[in-house]
């Protein structure tokens, strides 16, 4: 894991140097201040004490130790002071903080901010104060030129706040057990496409075992589609042909001639692509032709490529087939040995 950043050996802010010329987005304004909220601004070290004293109350019973997570996260050699308070009457309501966690992506590691814990004092609870510390903290992460905010939380309220799931952007939990709609971000003026990848957290959030939830399988992991089954007349011609395209080990011959179902695992914990033997399988027609008892395509594979051209050359040369009918610009459907049609995309952001 990495201890301090990458590319990025700016600890004062989360790297401006890192923020591509790129606008795709308007920056998050600051909000304005809830009724009775004198200021929000950025803590001071001598308000560590009360800020972690707020974060066990806002959270216990229920959670213990965030208190506890916020020192730590504040005594860490890569904390950059990106902590904030909402102040009423010279006392601290609100709290939130932003932490350098990092994407995983194709080329590098690249820096993104982490929003954890929010922490609103009881007493203030449904006043405006969560908003106005997260949208502090956001208006300061888009002036850093980080790409985005990331956080696990309730979608029923940070949803309110502008935050969107995280993984149809191409980012992947840094845990299985955080469930899928609570990972969020909010994408800032930053981002790029390709910033897509595993999102990585600091250690300190590992030391505390405080990422996801232990002990809590929601309906969505309770069914979790594993595996997509290709037919196949020749069952190890289809296996070495999709072992070929999407680069995963393919088992040896003898292995194959003694089964009807072979699976092509994912190294990376995606999706499997697997065949069963289908004797009596027919091609399929595609697109759908007029002909009664003609068998049109019923499922098919989406594949994103990061180079289109450079991508059907390889299915060419894997055995692929391209498609007469190209309805997309962005997408190149092939065919593969038994006629599966497969589509090949481009992400065009
Ligand atoms: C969750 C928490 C931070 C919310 O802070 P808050 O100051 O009460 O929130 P706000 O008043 O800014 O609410 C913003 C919006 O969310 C709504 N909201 C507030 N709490 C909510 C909740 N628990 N569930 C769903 N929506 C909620 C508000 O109605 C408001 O909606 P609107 O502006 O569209 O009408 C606060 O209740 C808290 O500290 N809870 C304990 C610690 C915690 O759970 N932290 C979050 C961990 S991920």
């Amino acid at each position: 894991m990495p201890s301090d950043g990458t590319s990025d050996a700016v600890p004062a802010e989360l790297d401006p140097s890192e923020s591509p010329a790129g606008m795709r987005s308007a920056p998050p304004h600051t909000p304005d201040l809830p009724d009775g909220v004198d200021e929000v601004r950025v803590q001071r070290p001598d308000e560590l004490a009360e800020v972690v004293a707020l974060a066990d109350l806002a959270f216990l019973p229920e959670e213990e130790g965030i208190g506890a997570l916020v020192a730590d996260l504040q005594a860490d050699p890569a904390f950059s002071g990106q902590s904030y308070v909402a102040v009423a009457d010279g006392r601290v309501v609100g709290h939130t903080m932003l932490t350098r966690a990092w994407v995983d992506t194709e080329d590098r590691l690249l820096t993104i901010a982490l929003l954890s814990p929010l922490a609103v004092h009881p007493d203030w609870q449904r006043r405006g104060v969560g908003r106005a510390v997260v949208g502090y903290a956001l208006a300061r992460a888009a002036e850093s030129g980080a790409p985005g905010v990331v956080l696990e939380g309730d979608p029923a309220y940070y949803s309110r706040l502008g935050f969107e799931p995280a993984e149809p952007w191409g980012l992947q939990r840094p845990s299985v057990r955080i469930p899928a709609p609570a990972f969020q971000w909010v994408r800032l003026p930053a981002h790029e496409p390709w910033m897509r990848g595993r999102v990585v957290y600091p250690d300190v959030f590992w030391r505390h075992d405080a990422v996801g939830l232990r002990g809590h399988r929601g309906p969505g992991r309770s069914l979790e589609v594993t595996t997509v089954t290709l037919g196949a007349r020749d069952l190890p011609g289809l296996v070495r042909f999709y072992g070929a395209l999407l680069e995963r080990r393919v088992p040896p011959d003898a292995a194959m001639a003694e089964t009807d179902w072979i699976g092509l695992g994912d190294p990376d914990g995606g999706i499997s692509v697997a065949v069963q033997l289908e004797p009596e399988q027919e091609r399929v027609t595609w697109p759908a032709g007029a002909g009664a008892g003609e068998q049109h395509m019923q499922v098919h594979l989406e594949i994103r490529v990061d180079d289109l051209d450079r991508a059907v050359e390889h299915a060419l040369a894997c055995g692929a087939e391209l498609a007469a009918h190209q309805p997309q610009d962005d997408v190149r459907v092939c065919l593969d040995p038994e006629g599966h049609p497969f589509c090949l995309w481009v992400d065009t952001g």
